[in-house]
This record gives structure tokens, C-alpha cells and sequence, in this order.
């Protein structure tokens, strides 16, 4: 299959870790052209408006699924002066997300990390003030069991601002997850909103996100 090829048809139809890793390796070079730029794809935009729009002043946060470090990047000029750091399963994306500059020049990423979020996780820089994500919970990616593992990097009162696909949010049942982790103390009540991933004239025009909003309370025991 041509890298011009991959596309959303191959996106949903990963299972496991080593799809996605082996997916994104061939496609982190030509992501951005093929996909992100030719069909109009807003989402890292519109999750970092989400996050200005909602999160208050924060110092150091997280970048969920950073893929080639778009959402991380618009953050960047909405919140000049925040640290970022970024996660992902796939080394190649991360490469692309290492090059990403803020308006200033600067790296947009302090650091990057290779990790399989499906799996509990930390590292030495949590807990951050806050966790976002665009476009990495969705079909055969990231499921909602996944983020219990995303809450031991995050402080107490910490807020995530995560994006997860329509038809994924339904089928594996995120409603139910969130109102276990809020009947557990876990974290608030959340706010789900609802996002365009594409823009108007994108073929994929229509599609749309839920966005959960929401803050840590306290570890789940
Ligand atoms: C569609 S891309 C989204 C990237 C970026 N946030 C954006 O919106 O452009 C999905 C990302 O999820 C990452 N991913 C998939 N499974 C993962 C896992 N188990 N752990 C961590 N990252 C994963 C992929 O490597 C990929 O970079």
C-alpha cells in the first residue's frame, strides 16, 4: 500500500498496539500532506481552543497520542509559555512531533515519550496540570479503560481535556466508564462537548467528537 493510500480506512481498522505502531511508522512521514492538510482535519485545532476556552492558567501539561505534535503546537500560540511534554506508542510520529516549533522558534515539546498508553503509565516529569488528546481515542486505539491509566500522571484537581470519536465514544461505552470514575471520587463530574473534526468542504465534513472535560479528585484506591 502507497503511504498516499493510508488514510481513515486504515486508521479504524487497527486492533492492537502493534498495528497502531506498525501503522504509524509508515505513515508518520506523509500524515500531515496526506491526511491532516488534504482533508481538512481540525481537530488538534479545535482541542486546543477547547483547552484555552475552558482550562485556567496551568504551567505544565500533557499531550496525549501527541502524534506529529499538532495539537501541541496550536496550544502553543494560544498559551505562549507553557510546557509541553507529549506521548505516543509510535517513535516515527514522535520524530515529526521533535521538529515542531512555537511562534517564537523555540520547540513546542520539551520532551517526548514512547509509551503504549494502553497500559498504566509515568514518567519522572508527573503529575502534570493537565492532560489533552485529539484524534487518539478512537477505533482500535485507545478505549475508555485507558484513561484510568492516563489519572496517576495527573496532580489532584488536574484537568483532561480529551477528545474521543463519536461512534467510539457510544460503542465501547465511555458514558458508563466516566460515571464509574465519578462514583468512585475519581474525578468530576464531567462536561461533554461536541467538536467538528473536519473542516466545512472535507469530504469527511459532518464527522464529529465528543470532547470530555473534567478534573482529578482523588487516586483511585
Ligand atoms: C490519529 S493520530 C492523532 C495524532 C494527533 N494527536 C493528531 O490529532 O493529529 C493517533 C495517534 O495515537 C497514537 N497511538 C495509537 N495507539 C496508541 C497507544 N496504545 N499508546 C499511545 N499512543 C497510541 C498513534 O501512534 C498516533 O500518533
Amino acid at each position: 500500500m502507497s503511504d498516499e493510500a493510508l488514510g481513515l480506512d486504515e486508521a479504524y481498522s487497527v486492533k492492537t498496539p502493534e498495528d497502531n505502531k506498525r501503522l504509524y511508522a509508515k505513515w508518520a512521514a506523509t500524515y500531515e500532506s496526506s491526511f491532516v492538510d488534504a482533508k481538512q482535519y481540525r481537530y488538534p485545532k479545535a482541542i486546543a481552543q477547547v483547552f484555552n476556552d475552558v482550562v485556567p492558567s496551568v504551567n505544565r501539561v500533557l499531550d496525549i497520542g501527541t502524534g506529529t505534535g499538532l495539537t501541541g503546537m496550536y496550544l502553543s500560540h494560544l498559551r505562549t509559555g507553557l510546557v509541553i511534554d507529549g506521548m505516543d506508542i509510535s517513535p516515527q510520529m514522535l520524530a515529526q512531533a521533535k521538529l515542531k516549533v512555537r511562534a517564537d522558534n523555540a520547540l513546542v515539546y520539551r520532551a517526548l515519550y514512547e509509551r503504549d498508553l494502553t497500559r498504566e503509565v509515568r514518567n519522572e516529569n508527573a503529575p502534570y496540570e493537565a492532560l489533552f488528546s485529539s484524534g487518539t481515542f478512537t477505533h482500535g486505539h485507545l478505549g475508555p479503560e485507558c484513561l484510568r491509566n492516563l489519572l496517576p500522571l495527573l496532580a489532584d484537581g488536574g484537568w483532561l481535556v480529551v477528545g474521543v470519536n463519536n461512534e467510539h465514544f457510544e460503542s465501547k461505552g465511555f458514558a458508563g466508564e466516566l460515571e464509574s470514575l465519578v462514583a468512585l471520587g475519581a474525578i468530576d463530574t464531567p462536561e461533554i462537548m461536541r467538536i467538528d473534526v473536519y473542516e466545512p468542504g472535507s469530504v469527511h465534513y459532518g464527522d464529529q467528537a465528543r470532547v470530555i472535560i473534567t478534573r482529578r479528585q482523588a487516586p483511585i484506591t
